[in-house]
């Protein structure tokens, strides 16, 4: 029988994929973020997009700002910049020299502020050489936008006819597949062949392992159910949970925590995004409580990211309590409101 425990400490933990936005509502999401994660990874999809060092300089002062505003000392943004068919190769080595943790490949429309995207990876190839040289990771948004493949299957077909071909023709460049949501891609990073090297990672999100599609429809449209890529079937969020717990390093925390306000997802038009970041690591510990792997639950929130990243782990401890938590309807956001996941819940487990 897995032993499940009412307490457990862990290092550190840090978030690998986020978005916090800018101007006022940066405040209200990092607050949430800060108060559980030593780090994370700002995800540079702003409008416009966070395409230069430049430009992820003058975002880097604004969150510092903000983080000051707070009264947070403690808390390290990692910048990353926007590629688009245009990124000059020169950037790599400024970036690299600026300590731009990675750049972010959006496929042009696949989600939300990709317009600027990139229409065809083999206009990025230059860049994507320069990177693999400096050992500059590739962060991937992992899904075709061609209309005619279905939205269920954009993140498999991506594997065939985009993420597979590029590892071949860059087999050196660090990649990190995020927000993985599928069998097929849980089994490519866990199987896929990397000499031995440290070449290939994926995040995983706790929505992903907690529900699976029916819970964008269950007794209505669940707008807040709704990110990209989209939630699939069970048997998918079985195979997430089984490689996020099994304690293999190339699998570790992203929560792609979204914010949109309640106004932008309950739209006839909503936006995708699902806000984690309220408790983000109570969610992920439930989902490896499910399966009585939450002893695996360290690796995946606090070392495995640093070491793919080779950055230092962190060294302060925290300490998750099985203490229901109530969540609240809606939280501020500037000068409107979000609806967090789990929203009016009573959730098992929060930091202590
Ligand atoms: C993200 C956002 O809102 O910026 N939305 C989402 O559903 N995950 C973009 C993204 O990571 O795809
Ligand atoms: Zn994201």
């Amino acid at each position: 029988m897995p032993t499940s425990p009412t307490q457990i400490q862990l290092i550190e933990p840090d978030d690998w994929h986020l978005h916090i936005r800018d101007g006022e509502i940066m405040k209200d999401v990092l607050r949430d973020t800060a108060r559980q994660f030593a780090r994370a990874i700002i995800m540079p999809n702003l409008n416009p997009p966070i395409t230069t060092v430049d430009l992820a300089t003058a975002y880097h002062a604004r969150i510092q700002a903000q983080l000051s505003a707070l009264g947070v000392d403690h808390f390290t943004p990692l910048m990353t910049l926007y590629l688009t068919d245009n990124t000059c190769v020169q950037e790599v080595s400024k970036a690299k020299a600026a300590g731009i943790a990675a750049f972010k490949l959006y496929p042009a429309g696949a989600t939300t502020n990709s317009d600027s995207g990139v229409s065809d990876i083999k206009h990025c190839y230059a860049v994507l050489e320069a990177m693999q040289a400096v050992g500059m990771p590739l962060l991937v948004h992992g899904e075709v936008t061609h209309p005619e493949v279905d939205i269920f299957d954009r993140e498999a077909v991506f594997i065939d006819q985009v993420l597979e071909p590029l590892r071949k023709y860059f087999p050196e460049l660090k990649v990190v597949f995020e927000h993985i949501t599928t069998l097929q891609a849980a089994h490519y990073v866990r199987d896929a062949a990397t000499g031995g090297k440290n070449t290939l990672a994926a995040t995983i999100t706790p929505q992903h392992l907690l529900m699976n599609r029916n819970a964008i429809f269950a007794g209505g449209i669940r707008p807040h159910h709704y990110c990209l890529p989209v939630l699939k079937r069970e048997k998918h969020r079985v195979a997430l949970l089984e490689v996020a717990s099994s304690g293999n390093p190339r699998f570790f925390l992203g929560t792609d925590s979204a914010p949109h306000s309640k106004g932008a997802k309950e739209t006839a038009c909503g936006c995708a995004g699902c806000y984690s970041a309220f408790n983000a690591l109570g969610l992920y510990a439930e989902a490896f409580e499910s399966v009585g792997k939450l002893d695996k639950l360290e690796g995946f929130a606090s070392f495995f990211g640093p070491d793919f990243y080779s950055l230092p782990r962190n060294s302060k401890k925290i300490t998750l309590v099985k203490r229901p938590q109530k969540i609240p309807m809606e939280l501020p956001l500037g000068d409107s409101t979000i609806v967090p996941l789990r929203a009016g819940q009573t959730i098992a487990w929060s930091l202590d």
